[in-house]
């Protein structure tokens, strides 16, 4: 599958700040996020490149329309295996069903696989279990949370 013309998946930038913040309110609370927090957790995650992996797709405009992360977890379990983790995945609501959701969780789970994970797992929503059914995932146990 190949993006509409003009849009690119790449990692996020520091130059992506405004729009990154912006499009993640399509997913949940943000927050006010200064462009001071962005630069610290940006230079956060690249001091940590095995295990953050934040890509954006951008529009012919440059500007990010949907976001993901993988997280590569180093186990010891599994003879030391790598555990793929899928967080924060966020189109834009204009930006909905172009199948940049279903690019952006196939090129993760291919990332993944390509850095040696034996397994890719997220957590959803019911509304969303059949977005990540077309994108290959299947329902295995329950999530459990507990917040603070
Ligand atoms: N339920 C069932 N099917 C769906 C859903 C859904 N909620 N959303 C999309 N689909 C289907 C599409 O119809 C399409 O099917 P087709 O191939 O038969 O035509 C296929 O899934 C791919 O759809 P995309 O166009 O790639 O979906 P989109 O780009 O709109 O992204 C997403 C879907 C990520 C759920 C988007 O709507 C969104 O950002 N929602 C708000 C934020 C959100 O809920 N994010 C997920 C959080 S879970 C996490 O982060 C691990």
């Amino acid at each position: 599958m190949t993006l509409p013309d003009g849009y690119v998946f790449r990692k996020l930038k520091l130059s992506d700040y405004s729009s990154y913040v912006e499009n993640l309110k399509v997913l949940t609370t943000v927050g006010n996020i200064t462009i001071e927090n962005f630069t610290k957790l940006l230079n956060y995650w690249e001091s940590l490149p095995d295990l953050y992996h934040p890509y954006v797709i951008s529009s012919p405009a440059g500007v990010v329309v949907a976001t993901g992360m993988l997280l590569v977890e180093h186990k010891l379990i599994h003879e030391c295996g790598l555990v793929g983790h899928i967080e924060d995945i966020s189109v834009s609501t204009s930006e909905q069903g172009k199948k940049l959701g279903y690019y952006m969780i196939t090129s993760l789970t291919s990332i993944a696989k390509e850095y040696g994970c034996y397994k890719v797992i997220l957590d959803c929503s019911p509304e969303n279990a059949g977005f990540y059914g077309k994108c290959g995932f299947k329902q295995c146990g329950i999530e459990m949370s507990t917040r603070f």
